[in-house]
């Protein structure tokens, strides 16, 4: 019996795609755990076992792991939480005691990259997913950590302003290369080190996309009307007065690097 968390997430939904193609010809059964069983499709919901509830609420995992074999955890992102401490460690100390309490095998972890880097303690969401791993591995389950870094899928969120305007923007520092990986690899990763489920002990493993990417700043001319402005030298910004009055305007794009 293979568990899915987080089975109407991203990842989640994906694991249990590919699961519910390959796990029944190995003679898997599956379980989902889900807050609204009604967010999951028809043809889903008839071929799986559904634990309805949050995986992060003891009496759910309770239930949700007897009788388990091999888990797949996420811990949901919550913006709104006290600490990140509560958003990984926290959401999953019900569980971490669930999986010794029935004997739960393998798990497999939706963790970030950056362990052994010397900003591995001081990386916010980095160093929390980190502990929730620590956390896990310390319960004695063989774990595998899926070492993600940030998801290709998160530009899907600037789709409107990339098609209309032609800007993308972003927060981290220009010129800096960054792996990303695509939800759907991270899915297919997790699924397999379920299915396979012959590693022991406790580690991670990186989901990198195929290639690395490196901002760059590009374009020299607003995006409205066309017209070139002149800059500052050095500045990687431009104005457009008619267009984006008082604003800073300007398109980082991405190019990709061999790896
Ligand atoms: N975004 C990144 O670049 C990035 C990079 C590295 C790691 N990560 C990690 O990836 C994870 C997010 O994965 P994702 O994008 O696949 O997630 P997602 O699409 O945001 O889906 C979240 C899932 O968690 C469920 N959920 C939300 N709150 C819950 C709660 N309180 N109790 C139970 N279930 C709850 C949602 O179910 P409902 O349908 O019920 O809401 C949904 O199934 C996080 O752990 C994050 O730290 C993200």
């Amino acid at each position: 019996m293979i568990v899915i968390t987080a089975p109407t997430g991203q990842i989640g939904s994906r694991v249990m795609g590919i699961l519910l193609n390959e796990a029944p010809e190995r003679g898997e059964e599956l379980r989902v755990i889900v807050r609204d069983p009604g967010k999951l499709p028809d043809a889903v919901r008839a071929r799986v076992d559904v634990v309805t509830g949050s995986h992060g609420d003891a009496e759910v995992v309770d239930r949700a792991f007897a009788g388990a074999d091999a888990v797949f955890w996420l811990a949901p992102s919550h913006p709104k939480a006290p600490s990140l401490d509560a958003v990984y460690s926290g959401f999953t100390r019900a569980a971490a005691k669930a999986f010794t309490v029935h004997g739960v095998g393998h798990v497999v972890g939706v963790s970030a990259l950056g362990r052994g880097t010397p900003a591995a303690g001081r990386a916010g969401h980095v160093t929390a997913s980190l502990a929730m791993d620590d956390l896990i591995a310390g319960t004695g389950v063989a774990y595998r950590a899926l070492a993600c870094p940030s998801f290709m899928d998160n530009l899907l969120r600037q789709v409107a302003s990339i098609r209309d305007d032609g800007v993308f923007t972003d927060t981290a520092a220009a010129d800096r290369t960054a792996p990303m990986a695509a939800t759907g690899d991270i899915a297919a990763a997790a699924a397999g080190l379920l299915l396979d489920r012959s590693w022991t002990g406790t580690g991670e493993v990186p989901v990198l996309g195929p290639r690395t990417f490196r901002r760059t700043t590009r374009r020299a001319s607003c995006p409205r009307c066309s017209a070139a402005r002149s800059a500052t030298s050095g500045s990687r910004w431009r104005t457009c007065a008619p267009h984006s009055p008082g604003a800073a305007w300007g398109t980082r794009s991405w190019r990709a690097t061999s790896t």
